[in-house]
């Protein structure tokens, strides 16, 4: 053989070898893009379960995690900081939704915080009958990118569920939108939760808000935008009409300013005066169907917050597509529908245990159908204070007399020794509570 023919041997042969590897690639892609745009049958793919925020804990990022607190900001404070409102921004065109500015009244520097992470207030309201005031807690999604002389929330006043107008309206949502002026202040811990933007390379992001769940997206895409981040952003949002779309112009500018900001705004009850095209782009809710429609070929993140209906459907629906479940993140502002919907853990069906409420002298076998203590306590008729139902309010701690409790997720609020969150714990042995 003459040397000509063996380079050129060895050289069809590198070829081939390099057509193989590109081959095997496509089709890995390809099989992911089957994944998210053909039916569930097609994507031959094994189904992993979503993950849920449980397992959202900071990887690799000993900068950002404090001690004892994997969510919370470094710099951040521990307890209850005071901030003053410094200013109040009605968001929407039916008035219900009102951004607050707060401002430390120490006039200290703001810690940063991760893009989807919230605020826990402690609220003193006073009670309409006269009688001595009431504290709550709630938990409000910062829905600006990190700035460091403040920091901004936008809250969605709650009625009275539909149907039960003798039920009272929502305590604290109607309270800061009717009491709390420019100038009134209110007492925060710093922020915390696990879900927020990762910082995943050039993967593209996919935003799906449903109505007030676009308060984390909004601090998503402030920073994205904010930064020149160039990944694609897609923001899938579900509102009723127009008089429920907040920010409206702040949305059309910002996908109109970045070509890699994509809005997809569906409506599901449009006005008549609603113009197609122009203040939305779908009649309908935002579901897989469109999302197939709608994306592109390959992998996406997928970024989750909306009504229990949407989460409901959404996220398994996306789960059943083989998304892995790394790129699904979601988080629930009510008691938390999907955290209900985990399976009891086996361990706990198979060796059902004992929980001894001590104060109430109740004891009830623990079969893993509560979902979580707090649940059990409750459907027990036994009264507990709770805030986030997220494990990070602390409202909901409880001392353990006796035995072990495990958790679904790493809690974000500081506990004393010997104590548990109830909201986000079950039973690991037999147990007592001080309750
Ligand atoms: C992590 C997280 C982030 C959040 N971010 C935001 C955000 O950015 N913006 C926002 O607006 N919200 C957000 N929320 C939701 C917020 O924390 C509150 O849950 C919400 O504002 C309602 O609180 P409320 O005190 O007004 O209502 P509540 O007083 O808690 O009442 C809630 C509902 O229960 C009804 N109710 C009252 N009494 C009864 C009864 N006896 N039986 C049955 N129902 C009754 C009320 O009418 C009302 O509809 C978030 C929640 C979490 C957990
Ligand atoms: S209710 Fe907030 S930590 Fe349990």
């Amino acid at each position: 053989m003459s040397n000509a023919t063996l380079v050129l041997l060895i050289t069809a042969a590198i070829l081939a070898q390099v057509a193989a590897v590109g081959l095997f690639g496509w089709q890995r892609q390809r099989a992911r893009f089957r994944q998210l745009t053909l039916s569930g049958e097609a994507a031959g793919e094994e189904v992993r379960p979503a993950r849920a925020l449980s397992r959202q804990l900071p990887e690799a990022e000993p900068a950002l995690v404090a001690a004892g607190a994997a969510s919370v900001s470094p710099a951040a404070w521990s307890g209850y900081r005071e901030f003053r409102i410094d200013r109040r921004v009605v968001e929407d065109e039916g008035g219900a939704v009102c951004s607050f500015y707060l401002v430390p009244v120490d006039g200290g520097s703001l810690p940063p915080y991760r893009p989807g992470q919230y605020l826990t207030f402690r609220l003193e309201v006073p009670d309409p009958a006269g009688g001595s005031p009431k504290t709550l807690v709630r938990c409000y999604s910062l829905s600006d990118r990190p700035r460091p002389d403040c920091y901004r929330i936008s809250i969605k006043r709650v009625p009275s569920p539909p149907g039960r107008s003798e039920l009272p309206p929502g305590v604290i949502s109607n309270y800061l939108h009717d009491q709390l002026q420019e100038g009134a202040t209110l007492w925060a811990r710093a922020p915390a939760g696990h879900f927020y933007l990762t910082e995943d390379g050039a993967v593209p992001i996919v935003l799906i808000a449903g109505g007030i769940g676009m308060t984390p997206m909004l601090s998503i895409l402030n920073t994205l935008t904010h930064r020149a981040d160039p990944r694609e952003v897609w923001l899938f949002y579900g509102v009723r009409n127009g008089a429920e779309h907040i920010m409206k112009e702040h949305l059309d500018a910002l996908s109109k300013a970045h070509a890699n900001v994509h809005l997809q705004v569906c409506y599901s009850e449009p006005r008549s005066d609603d113009r197609l095209g122009t203040d939305y782009q779908h009649q309908g809710f935002v579901n897989l169907e469109l999302l197939r429609r709608t994306l592109q070929f390959g992998r996406h993140e997928f970024y989750v917050c909306g009504p229990p209906a949407m989460m409901e459907s959404l996220v398994p629906a996306l789960e059943a597509q083989g998304v892995a479940s790394a790129d699904i993140h979601y988080e629930s502002f009510g008691p938390a529908s999907l955290n209900q919907r985990q399976a009891p853990s086996p361990a706990a069906v198979i060796n059902p245990v004992a929980v001894r409420f001590s104060g109430s002298g109740k004891t009830v076998a623990w079969d893993g159908s509560a979902g979580s203590l707090l649940d059990l306590a409750e459907g027990q008729g036994i009264p507990v204070d709770s805030g986030c139902r997220a494990g990070s309010c602390g409202t909901c701690e409880t001392r353990i007399e006796a035995g072990e409790v495990a958790y679904r997720q790493q809690p974000d609020a500081d506990l004393k020794p010997g104590h548990c969150l109830l909201c986000i714990s079950t039973p690991k042995t037999d147990l007592t509570l001080a309750l």
